[in-house]
């Protein structure tokens, strides 16, 4: 069963933007939801707490809405609830779990306006990264769909001896926490909320403490689709509020998490400590990304999708390229191309079509790229600082920012935001250059601009990562297609979006009879 099944493929159709015609909606959508004030609360049993802490929109700084944090008899409510119903949304089959995970996904592409200006306006994202990641979302709640219809309907018969009858059944574990992260607060948030539930489990949800807006919207659509309110609960909080009860409960079956690489070890960490059952951890992290670009690459190429995966998403991607591997015959001509290319981005309102690069989360997001830029100032040549006079007033906005290196040993962590290093290799040391990104100790997203002729596939055997890309961008995985995720420090596997995610979340039980 382990990913053999060609799955049926029917991505989601997004928004054009260079459209008048399709962008008119949206931007009136942000327009109408500008100045409201949303409610992301927790939501337990459908129903949702008192809201009082403020959620900032990280472009102005205005409140957007209020959350709070679960309280312990809250998130006890939901356990309880959960565990008690999570037997019977386990036994309803795949086949059902499917149906009502296509109307999610359905509910999402009605809701795709409104949703993607709740991304703009709670996370700063630009309205084309808005669009991508309903799109994305849209695609996991088909995908796991599919998947719970594949494998979680008919016991599959095993092969044995004359006399004896073998079947492997799937289930669901019980109770699962999902921790999601703030930089896709709707495709991560879903994408791990739909594959627990896929595979026949109750999921505690508890989204980053800056996006609790969007998740509280796509829960409420979750409930509206079919999803018992019993089964799905949202529990909005900071992790030193919400984590430790989250973690601690004897309820809890599983976790899955993206974020830091810090924060997924105090997981496993407090998940060891506990008594009882072993609770399984999936954990997607950081990387220290790397691209390389050799003599014969193509430079008009090569820039693109170095801003592409830079500066984009103001770098905010765990994907995003923060280390750039020239080859130093084509070094100092790339390097001029690419800068008259960083001049050309605009840094601004995400909710303007034209804005290339929004904030970045917070203030404290802020903070710690400031104090990269100050020490590189130090310890690194300029190659391009971004106007900081063209910079808006308001709101968290930090320009992008390309450095150069003498070795790539100087970052010890990941550094989150559109800020590039560079590092010069000569011809011979490929191998060598290999060898120090597998030495990183991360292993999540990796590109190769190349045109020599099986350098692709040799380069592809020696690097230890997830996800390797050859002559074009390295961010947007694209569900059932580049199924996403790392090794080492950027995460346990495995892949979001990949045939083999769903079987992380499910209990396997085989029954033998002899006949
Ligand atoms: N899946 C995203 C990407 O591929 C990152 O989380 O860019």
């Amino acid at each position: 069963l382990l990913g053999g099944e060609p799955l049926p493929r029917k991505n989601s159709h997004g928004i054009e933007l260079t459209d008048p015609l399709d962008a008119e909606p949206l931007l009136e959508a942000v327009s109408n939801m500008r100045g409201k004030q949303f409610k992301g609360g927790p939501i337990i049993k459908g129903v949702m707490g008192e809201t009082d802490e403020p959620v900032l929109n990280p472009a102005t700084g205005d409140v957007v809405g209020y959350t709070a944090n679960a309280d312990k008899h809250q998130i006890d409510t939901a356990y309880q609830a959960a565990s008690e119903a999570q037997v019977a949304w386990d036994r309803l089959g795949g086949e059902a779990r499917g149906k009502i995970l296509d109307r999610v996904a359905d509910l999402y592409e009605e809701h795709m306006n409104d949703l993607t200006a709740l991304v703009c306006l709670e996370a700063g994202r630009t309205l084309n990264d808005g669009i991508s990641e309903v799109r994305e979302a849209v695609d996991f709640c088909r995908y796991y769909g599919n998947g719970a219809r594949l494998h979680f309907g008919e016991p599959r018969d095993l092969p044995g001896p004359t006399g004896e009858s073998n079947q492997l059944y799937l289930t669901g574990r019980g109770v699962f926490v999902a921790i999601s992260p703030w930089n896709f607060p709707l495709a991560i948030f879903t994408g791990q909320v739909v594959a627990a539930l896929a595979a026949g489990n109750a999921v505690l949800a508890k989204p980053a403490e800056q996006t609790p807006l969007i998740a509280a919207r796509a829960v409420e659509l979750m409930h509206e689709a079919g999803v018992p309110k019993e089964v799905l609960h949202l529990i909005t909080g900071t992790g030193a509020a919400v984590g430790a009860p989250l973690i601690e409960d004897p309820r809890l079956a599983g976790v899955a998490f993206t974020g830091s690489t810090e924060t997924a070890r105090l997981i496993n960490k407090q998940l060891a400590d506990k008594e009882g059952p072993i609770t399984p951890l999936i954990a997607e992290t950081g990387g220290q990304n790397v691209m390389i670009v050799d003599s014969t690459a193509l430079p008009e190429q090569v820039v693109d999708d170095v801003i592409q995966s830079a500066f984009l998403s103001a770098g905010q991607r765990c994907s995003a390229l923060r280390i750039l591997c020239v080859q130093d015959v084509i070094a100092d001509n790339l390097l001029n191309m690419l800068k008259g290319a960083c001049e050309e981005l605009s840094l601004g309102d995400p909710s303007k079509l034209s804005t290339d690069i929004g904030p970045v989360i917070d203030e404290k997001a802020l903070g710690l790229l400031e104090k990269h830029r100050e020490r590189m100032a130090n310890e690194a040549k300029p190659l391009f600082a971004f106007d900081e006079g063209k910079k808006p007033s308001n709101g968290t906005f930090f320009g992008p920012q390309v450095v150069e290196i003498e070795d790539f040993s100087l970052l010890k962590r990941e550094v989150f935001g559109p800020f590039l290093h560079v590092v010069r290799f000569k011809a011979g040391e490929l191998e060598d250059t290999i060898r120090r990104i597998n030495a990183t100790g991360y292993g999540l997203t990796f590109g190769l601009h190349s045109r020599i002729e099986g350098r692709a596939h040799a380069v592809f055997k020696r690097v230890n990562v997830g996800n390797c890309y050859v002559n074009r961008d390295m961010v947007g995985a694209v569900v059932g297609v580049n199924p996403f995720g790392g090794q080492g420090l950027s995460g346990t596997g495995p892949k979001a979006g990949g045939p083999h995610y769903l079987f992380r979340f499910a209990e396997e039980k085989t029954k033998t009879i002899n006949t």
